[in-house]
């Protein structure tokens, strides 16, 4: 998790980059001798289950299933999936509270939605009364008095790893999944719904991310749902796990973190990840607007490690560039952070608009491809990691006047005439760049705002790309941009 798993993480990597001590190969050894005697335990006990249950686990993933009412298939159908379904458990700290409330309640409907705050003790006095504006909170379970458990050294990975039981326990009803998150992770609850709503809910599922970082990766797993991203669980998922967790929990005890004791353990149920590329662990530090000006095409649901980064917004502070990015949310979240992008061919310019949060404008004709490739304004988490660094490609920062964009972050938006929302984007600072000398030299350097108009009926379907056009590039500072669907067989460019 976060923090105290990212610092065990990186000593580990010290250690793994200066094995200068003796030390250390004694202790690997003896480590290999105990692994080897674990996983012989392991998979004695896994050919203890009986084939049918072990079998039981092996089920085939349900293709994305359309939700209508009017079910011609041979399955009977049940709702779509909404908001209530939900139930979502946060693990915090009470330490944490004073800086990741707000994050928390940017994203937590009062009345709406279901789930708990887990902490580590009872909240102190300038907590209380507990707000209505946040999720109930519960106290975990002392696990240091049980006896089994005297040795456990990981007691916050595993205070976390059992919020999942202590969360089933509740007994919530109608519960279709389980979503766990961190107390400095953002949630997209109408995204996560909509992308939850495409699988079947009684099947036994497990839905997040692997992490940005390939050295977080490789530590843990390619194939594992990072806890900060947050993940989703099936309730059969989890009534299932109820009942073995504790037995995981002293299996895996001694793993580093709690979403790679839960990975461990799912593995053993025969349950792999289902990847869903809108959760976002965030292993990364500094500037993150490179990444959110290129998001996949696909609803972003999930945004972590929050004081890791700087503002998403340059001028604001965290919470409150959270809150902003969330103001467009509100309005429209299927166009949150969807990258759009068209030219100016009069003036040969690309324009590249991530939805509610930037636009950039470029002064020449660049390829789609090279668009998508987020801007390395981030750097890993791990200082010395070597590269390959991240799961994705990206795009050298570079004073290229040809390939620097002049960058605009939204401002505010309001409802226009004609059923469309306008979403306005300021220039965050001057270029400081020659113009781009293909172009007749002529520079962006004048435009100060952009407006772009979308429907506010019309949803953006998942995985559609939506074309755009530029409306007026008159003398004006302010540069109009339509967003559309676009036309059938269309080259984009
Ligand atoms: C679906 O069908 C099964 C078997 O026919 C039945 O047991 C179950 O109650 C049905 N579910 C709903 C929601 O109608
Ligand atoms: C969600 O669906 C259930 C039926 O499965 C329904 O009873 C409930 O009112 C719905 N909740 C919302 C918020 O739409
Ligand atoms: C939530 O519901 C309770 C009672 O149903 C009500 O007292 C409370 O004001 C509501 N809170 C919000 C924030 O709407
Ligand atoms: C735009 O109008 C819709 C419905 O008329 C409303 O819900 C929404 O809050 C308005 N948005 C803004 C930014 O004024
Ligand atoms: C746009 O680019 C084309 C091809 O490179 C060039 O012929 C044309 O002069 C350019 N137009 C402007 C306005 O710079
Ligand atoms: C392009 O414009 C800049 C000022 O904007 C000027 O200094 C430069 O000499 C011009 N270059 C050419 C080739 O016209
Ligand atoms: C943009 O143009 C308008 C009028 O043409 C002017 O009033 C305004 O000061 C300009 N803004 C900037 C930042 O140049």
């Amino acid at each position: 998790m976060s923090s105290k798993y990212a610092t065990r993480l990186s000593k580990m990597l010290q250690n793994f980059q200066h094995p200068s001590s003796g030390i250390l190969c004694k202790s690997l050894a003896i480590s290999g001798l105990v692994l080897f005697f674990f996983y012989t335990t392991l998979f004695n006990n896994l050919y203890k289950l009986s084939h049918s249950d072990f079998y039981q686990q092996f089920k085939v993933i349900w293709p994305a299933v359309s939700h209508g009412t009017d079910s011609s298939s041979s399955s009977n159908m049940t709702s779509p999936t909404n908001i209530s379904h939900i139930v979502f458990s946060v693990a915090g700290t009470v330490k944490g509270l004073k800086y990741r409330k707000a994050y928390i309640e940017a994203w937590w409907r009062p009345n709406v939605t279901r789930g708990y705050l887990f902490l580590d003790r009872f909240p102190s006095k300038e907590f209380l009364p507990w707000p209505s504006s946040s999720p109930p909170f519960r106290v975990n379970e002392d696990i240091s008095r049980v006896k089994a458990y005297e040795k456990i050294r990981k007691s916050f990975q595993i205070r976390v790893f059992r919020t999942i039981l202590e969360t089933f326990r509740e007994g919530d009803k109608d519960v279709r999944w389980y979503v766990m998150a961190d107390d400095d992770t953002i949630l997209f609850v109408d995204n996560l719904v909509e992308v939850l709503a495409k699988y079947d809910h009684t099947q036994s599922l497990y839905i997040g991310t692997n992490s940005d970082c390939v050295t977080s990766n490789f530590y843990a797993s390619f194939n594992m749902a990072f806890g900060g991203a947050g993940y989703a669980l099936s309730y059969p998922l989890v009534e299932a796990l109820a009942t073995k967790l504790d037995t995981c929990m002293e299996k895996y005890q001694n793993l580093y973190a709690s979403d790679l004791m839960l990975f461990s353990c799912l593995a053993d149920f025969g349950v792999s990840l289902t990847p869903e590329k809108g959760f976002h662990q965030i292993d990364l530090h500094n500037d993150i607007s490179g990444l959110l000006s290129a998001h996949p095409h696909t609803p972003v649901i999930s945004i972590h490690h929050l004081d890791f980064i700087s503002p998403i917004f340059p001028s604001m502070s965290r919470s409150e560039s959270i809150n902003h990015l969330m103001e467009a949310a509100k309005i429209d979240h299927s166009r949150l952070l969807q990258q759009t992008i068209c030219y100016h061919q009069q003036r040969n310019w690309s324009f590249s608009i991530s939805w509610g949060y930037s636009t950039h404008i470029y002064e020449n004709i660049l390829s789609r491809n090279f668009l998508m490739k987020p801007l390395e304004t981030f750097r890993p988490w791990w200082r010395n990691a070597k590269p390959p660094l991240y799961m994705f490609n990206t795009r050298i920062l570079n004073k290229n006047p040809c390939e620097a964009p002049h960058v605009f972050f939204f401002h505010s938006m309001e409802n226009s005439t004609d059923n469309q929302v306008l979403t306005t984007y300021i220039r965050a600072s001057p270029r400081n760049l020659m113009p781009c000398l293909n172009n007749d030299n002529v520079s962006a350097d004048f435009i100060h705002k952009i407006q772009v108009f979308s429907q506010a009926t019309a949803h953006k379907k998942t995985r559609m790309t939506e074309c755009c056009d530029v409306e007026d590039m008159a003398d004006r500072n302010v540069t109009d941009i339509k967003l559309r669907v676009c036309t059938k067989d269309e080259i984009i460019s």
